[in-house]
């Protein structure tokens, strides 16, 4: 007979925290968010660490490089999407590194030889109307000209015209050379009254352009998570199949940490590819692993080499692994348990591996309660999803608007490689769902309020950091009855 464990799974909206005493030091301003994500000694300080504990979904409706560049912004960490091919997931990468406030890749780019059509066309479908003309028409080619809607007139223009013909060319041009400050390309602007400004290198390669709106862009964001040349950082998810090649290709494309993106993680190719990771890169490149629910796949990715474990079966709100599989376990038990191993492997041989709360998510509190839990970090996918700078579209529903959300297990992403259990690839069922989330306005108010809340709830609870809520919070279970008293209850809501 199978083993039974008899405690019931439990999940985020089970628990609830006791206050503490609160000092009057413990306000808002002196919550500290950081936490580690990677492996270190007792003792040492960890390689890489977030400025606040969130990481965005490893999902092709989440995480592309303007999520990676809102959310770092912001002090956390988005993994971009592994279920696309090795060239455009490096690309994502290379963008986000390459990013710096105020710089942006073009991407509307023509040649001298397109037509006033194509220029219609092109503000069209990009919603911008200066275009940078190079030679081969890519962000990157020689730069020729400019067209901004001031080069022609449609009501008198052939539709046939070329570009050639009416562009801004080069030789007029006003141009700033790589390695200006965006003050520097700010001033050019100010003081001739131009719209953009097109960056080139020695070559007069098209390399940037910054445009006249993008000025406030200058103010740094304190929290912003940068490197040590002061790139943003960025993750990316790999699989159990190609590393081989992907691992290597996001490497040289400037990735600061990778992670396998799976179902379920406790398994040997999971481990071959940590070692593989490890034995040709050593600590230089991280690697986090996952997704377990008990204290043994902790333990088996631990040793294995895993920089960060990731929780979590069956609890993200687009998933049916439960109801297809029977496999999982509830959000707030797997954590609890999880944490419980990694503070004991801690003891046991002095290395901190930290651990991430993945998926399941509803409420913002349930975050501050799987960081009381033992979680480092979490990490979220329809959170994320709602806000402006997912990938994906923002459609009007009823009275509002939702954006698209679907799971790396449907049919629409076909992230078969997610779901590795050798073989051949593929899968013959699906695990998540494609669905619609509410739109959530821009990343850094929604975002914003959120950690208010959560830094709110540590003061609550006496927690500057996120060790003081795991070592001194007061978690305790509510019953079904107490849960109804939890909201409004018993009043007539006005505007109704
Ligand atoms: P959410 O934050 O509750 O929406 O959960 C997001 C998490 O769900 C992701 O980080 C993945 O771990 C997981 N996930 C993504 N796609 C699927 C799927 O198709 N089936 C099951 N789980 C998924």
């Amino acid at each position: 007979m199978a083993r039974i464990i008899n405690e019931p799974s439990r999940t985020f909206g089970e628990y609830l925290l006791l206050p503490n005493l609160t000092t009057k030091d413990c306000i808002v301003e002196n919550v500290d968010l950081s936490t580690p994500i990677c492996r270190f000694k007792k003792g040492e300080e960890p390689d890489l660490k977030l400025n606040i504990p969130f990481s965005s979904a490893i999902m092709q409706s989440v995480s592309d490089n303007n999520m990676a560049i809102a959310l770092a912004k912001n002090g956390g960490i988005s993994f971009i999407y592994g279920s696309q091919s090795i060239e455009s997931e490096a690309e994502m990468v290379r963008k986000v590194k390459k990013y710096k406030a105020g710089f942006v890749i073009s991407d509307s780019n023509l040649t001298p030889e397109n037509t006033l059509s194509d220029v219609l066309d092109l503000k069209q479908r990009s919603g911008h109307s200066t275009m940078a003309i190079t030679e081969d028409g890519t962000p990157t080619g020689k730069l020729l000209g400019i067209v901004t809607s001031r080069d022609y007139r449609t009501t008198r223009d052939p539709l046939d015209k070329k570009v050639k013909e009416f562009m801004t060319p080069a030789k007029s041009l006003i141009v700033g050379h790589e390695g200006i400050s965006l003050t520097e390309a700010n001033n050019i602007i100010w003081e001739h009254k131009l719209n953009s400004l097109p960056i080139v290198d020695d070559n007069f390669n098209l390399v940037y352009m910054v445009f006249r709106k993008d000025y406030s862009e200058d103010k740094e964001n304190p929290r912003s998570l940068l490197d040590s040349q002061k790139r943003y950082i960025v993750g990316a998810g790999i699989n159990s199949r190609d590393y081989k090649e992907r691992v290597p290709a996001l490497v040289e494309a400037g990735v600061d940490i990778v992670c396998i993106d799976s179902s379920e993680g406790f398994s040997e190719w999971q481990s071959d590819t940590i070692k593989w990771i490890k034995d040709t890169y050593g600590s230089k490149v991280k690697v986090g692993a996952g997704n377990v629910v008990e204290r043994e796949g902790f333990r088996y990715l631990a040793d294995a080499g895993a920089d960060f474990v990731k929780i979590g079966i069956g609890g993200g709100s687009i998933c049916i692994t439960r109801e297809q599989k029977g496999i999982g376990r509830g959000q707030a038990s797997a954590v609890l348990d999880v944490a419980a191993a990694r503070d004991e492997y801690f003891e046991e041989t002095g290395i901190y591996v930290p651990i991430c709360s993945d998926g399941g998510i509803v409420l913002d509190y349930h975050i501050t309660l799987a960081l009381a839990m033992g979680a480092d970090f979490v990490m979220l996918g329809r959170y994320f999803a709602g806000f402006d700078e997912s990938p994906t579209a923002k459609i009007k529903y009823g009275n509002g608007y939702v954006k698209e959300y679907w799971g790396e297990g449907s049919n629409r992403a076909r992230n078969w490689a997610r779901y590795d259990l050798g073989g051949k690839a593929g899968l013959q069922f699906e695990e998540g769902v494609d669905s619609y989330v509410p739109y959530a306005g821009k990343l850094d108010d929604g975002l914003g309020s959120t950690l208010h809340k959560i830094k709110s709830t540590f003061c609550n609870c006496g927690a500057k950091t996120i060790k003081d809520i795991q070592n001194n919070g007061r978690l305790c279970l509510v019953s079904s009855t107490s849960i109804s008293e939890g909201g409004a209850h018993d009043v007539i809501l006005k505007n109704q």
